[in-house]
């Protein structure tokens, strides 16, 4: 942070000191400009341009450097440990020393902090996956969870502006009907408002978002995700932002990508790109492969880009490391920026030129 906010005091002296004589050997003076993704976000007007991570990675010196530096990555998302398995793993009792670990590498490194998230039908506990509730007794659950677990990381960031991703995620299925879990089981969709009012009321300026996958393109699950945004919005309910999660395959990229995030914004809601990252599945890493993913990368930057709501954008990781996408050579996976060896792709320099 400090060497970040030296090399902009640095630059801005030059740019506008041009007559300083300064001595030609110095070697931070005459660093030439340098990318880093959320650099590129930033200049175009975007929040942040972040990362999930887990920390157990952070022992990977390579990786951490590149985790911590502000120019790369301006917020951070927790890849696991603020679900709920981790954080109420037996009713009522709460564990967020994980959690804890990942905002306080935020707060260290003056980055934002995405929460993820409230409600979702994985990486349960079992005693709520197992669990026979009455729908009182479950909407009960479902508040204390989301108002404690919100609650926790209220007021704990460098920015009083803290995302509290994925509210509640995932909760339709491909055909726009719900999804049937514990959840809609119990209490249909009722928990939805009762999951965005207990959040509100744990942080009130955090923003609140629905996030879900396969609503990258119009289609009937996006339809239904829009209607369900207007009722809650009909209604009252505290709805703030759509993340659009974006785990897509090479060369498959939804052509309606802009057009959906406007409709979105239309609403009255903030949208985000919270989970990127591309896949190979039909066609082989090599060269040619290698361009097309850094052209689809580029694509779905210039959407966001082109989008004023669309806030920011979040990889699922940065590298082919550490991706939650397994890879298996020669064609599938490599779905990151950079690639196993920490070495930046082509598609680092598509996320650079989507944000120009
Ligand atoms: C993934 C994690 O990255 C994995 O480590 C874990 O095993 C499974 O969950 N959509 C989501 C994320 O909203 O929470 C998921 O994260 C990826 C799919």
């Amino acid at each position: 942070m400090v060497g970040y906010r030296c090399f902009f005091a640095l630059g801005a002296t030059v740019v506008l000191g041009g007559a300083l004589a300064l001595p030609s050997s110095h070697p931070t003076l005459y660093t030439r400009s340098r990318d880093g993704l959320n650099l590129a976000a930033k200049a175009a007007k975007k929040l942040y341009l972040g990362t999930a991570t887990n920390a157990d990675q952070w022992n990977d010196t390579v990786y951490y450097s590149i985790l911590k530096d502000n120019a790369e990555f301006g917020q951070i998302t927790a890849a696991n440990v603020m679900k709920w398995f981790d954080t109420e793993p037996e009713p009522g009792v709460f564990t967020f020393e994980d959690g804890d670990v990942i905002a306080d590498f935020v707060k260290k490194t003056g980055k934002k902090l995405r929460g993820h998230n409230c409600v979702w039908h994985n990486q349960l506990p079992d005693w709520v996956v197992n669990g026979t509730f009455t729908p009182s007794e479950l909407a009960f659950v479902v508040e204390r969870h989301c108002y404690e677990l919100v609650h926790h990381y209220q007021g704990q960031v460098y920015e009083a502006h803290f995302l509290t991703g994925s509210v509640h995620t995932e909760a339709l299925n491909d055909d726009g009907t719900f999804r049937s879990d514990i959840f809609y089981d119990t209490l249909n969709s009722t928990y939805i408002p009762i999951a965005l009012r207990a959040a509100r009321r744990a942080d009130p300026h955090a923003k609140l978002y629905i996030n879900d996958y396969n609503i990258e393109g119009t289609g009937a699950k996006s339809t239904a995700l829009k209607n369900l945004i207007k009722s809650l919005k009909r209604e009252g309910v505290p709805i703030d932002g759509v993340g659009i999660q974006c785990h897509l395959t090479v060369g498959e990229i939804p052509t309606t990508l802009q057009q959906n995030m406007e409709e979105f914004a239309a609403l009255g809601v903030e949208v985000a790109i919270t989970e990127l990252d591309m896949r190979f599945l039909n066609q082989t890493a090599n060269a040619e492969g290698l361009a097309q993913q850094r052209a689809d990368y580029e694509t779905v930057i210039k959407a966001c880009n082109a989008v004023e709501k669309c806030v920011g954008v979040t990889l699922w990781d940065f590298t082919d490391k550490y991706s939650w996408i397994p890879t298996t050579p020669p064609d599938e996976g490599y779905p990151c920026p950079w690639d196993e060896n920490l070495k930046k792709k082509p598609a680092y320099d598509g996320i650079i030129q989507g944000f120009h």
